[in-house]
Formats: C-alpha cells, sequence, structure tokens
C-alpha cells in the first residue's frame, strides 16, 4: 500500500499536478461540477417523489431519464477526485477525514447499485410508499424550518 501511494507521489503526473499553477484548480472545479451533476440529478427524483414537480410524469419515468446523469456524474466526480488525489496521495491518506470520505463515497457507490432497480408494478401510477415516506418527511422537515417566517408573512 505504502509503497503504491510512494510510487503514485514520485509520478511524472503527480508531480505535474503539484507544480502546475492551473492543473489543480481546474480539476477541483470540474470535480464540483460533477459533484453537482450528481446532486441536482437526486434532487429532481426526490422533488418527484414528494409530488412537487412534474406531477404529470410517471416517477420511473423521471428516474430513469436522471439516472444516467447520477451515474455520469458519480464517475466524472470520482476520476477528478482521484486526479486531484494523485498530487499528494501520502498527505490526504494520513487525514482521517479523507479515509472516512472514501469510505463514505463507496458505501454511496453500493447504494446507487443497490437502488438501480425498477420501482416495481406500481411504479408507473403512484409513488412507492416507503420512498414516498423519506421525501415527504424531508420536505416536511424543512417546512418545520420555515413555519415561523410563514407565520409571519400571514401577520
Ligand atoms: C462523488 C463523491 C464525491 C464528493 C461528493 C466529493 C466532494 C468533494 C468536495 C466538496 C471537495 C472540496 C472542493 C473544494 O474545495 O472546492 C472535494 C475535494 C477533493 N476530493 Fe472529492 N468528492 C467525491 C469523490 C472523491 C473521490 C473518489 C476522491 C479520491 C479518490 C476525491 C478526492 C478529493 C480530493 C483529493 C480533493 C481536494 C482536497 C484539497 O483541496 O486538497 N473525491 N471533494
Amino acid at each position: 500500500m505504502w509503497d503504491l501511494l510512494t510510487w503514485i507521489d514520485a509520478s511524472p503526473m503527480a508531480e505535474e499536478i503539484r507544480i502546475s499553477l492551473w492543473l489543480f484548480p481546474t480539476l477541483e472545479i470540474a470535480h464540483v461540477a460533477a459533484i453537482a451533476v450528481v446532486l441536482g440529478s437526486i434532487a429532481r427524483v426526490d422533488l418527484r417523489l414528494a409530488g412537487l414537480v412534474s406531477r404529470d410524469r410517471a416517477i420511473s419515468e423521471i428516474s430513469h431519464e436522471m439516472l444516467p446523469w447520477t451515474w455520469a456524474g458519480f464517475v466524472l466526480a470520482t476520476t477528478f477526485g482521484a486526479l486531484l488525489f494523485v498530487g499528494q496521495p501520502i498527505r490526504y491518506v494520513e487525514v482521517v477525514f479523507f479515509d472516512a470520505k472514501i469510505m463514505l463515497i463507496l458505501l454511496a457507490g453500493l447504494n446507487m447499485l443497490q437502488g438501480d432497480r425498477p420501482l416495481g408494478p406500481r411504479g408507473d401510477a403512484t409513488t412507492p410508499s416507503a420512498a414516498r415516506r423519506r421525501s415527504l418527511l424531508r420536505v416536511l422537515d424543512q417546512r418545520r424550518h420555515l413555519r415561523p417566517v410563514h407565520r409571519l408573512r400571514l401577520n
């Protein structure tokens, strides 16, 4: 493991990422843009599950439409993240939060693989109840924080 990290650290690519003025920031921009695609595509499905957008369209249709974007964003974020990592692999591995981040990303990837299934026979017509409850809870939780503002406006 350390041999591999030392080899990566000494590679010409790592050297280039370290010394170049524009390479690291460009990779970081690409990393964050890909993350935005992941979060945006998931948010659209969540909002449809909560019944807040595109109510005239089937959930399975929206989910099917967004899934390639989620996967593409995830693969790109991982690729650009790996390139950022190449610049200073030993330094990153020694940061416990970075190790935790990688473990969580692995879990997220597994979760996406597990969730990448059809919604079932009722998926086209209705919201699967457990998924709907989860997304509704999220929305209700946000509304709980918003309520005082809402009341102020009414008065
Ligand atoms: C798809 C899931 C991922 C998310 C949500 C994520 C999130 C982030 C965020 C928010 C930043 C900070 C960006 C900034 O400073 O503007 C970042 C930076 C970084 N990420 Fe990721 N990341 C992901 C995947 C990965 C992977 C798989 C790797 C490595 C294999 C990685 C390596 C890095 C590195 C090295 C940095 C730069 C840290 C620094 O500023 O020195 N990321 N990531």
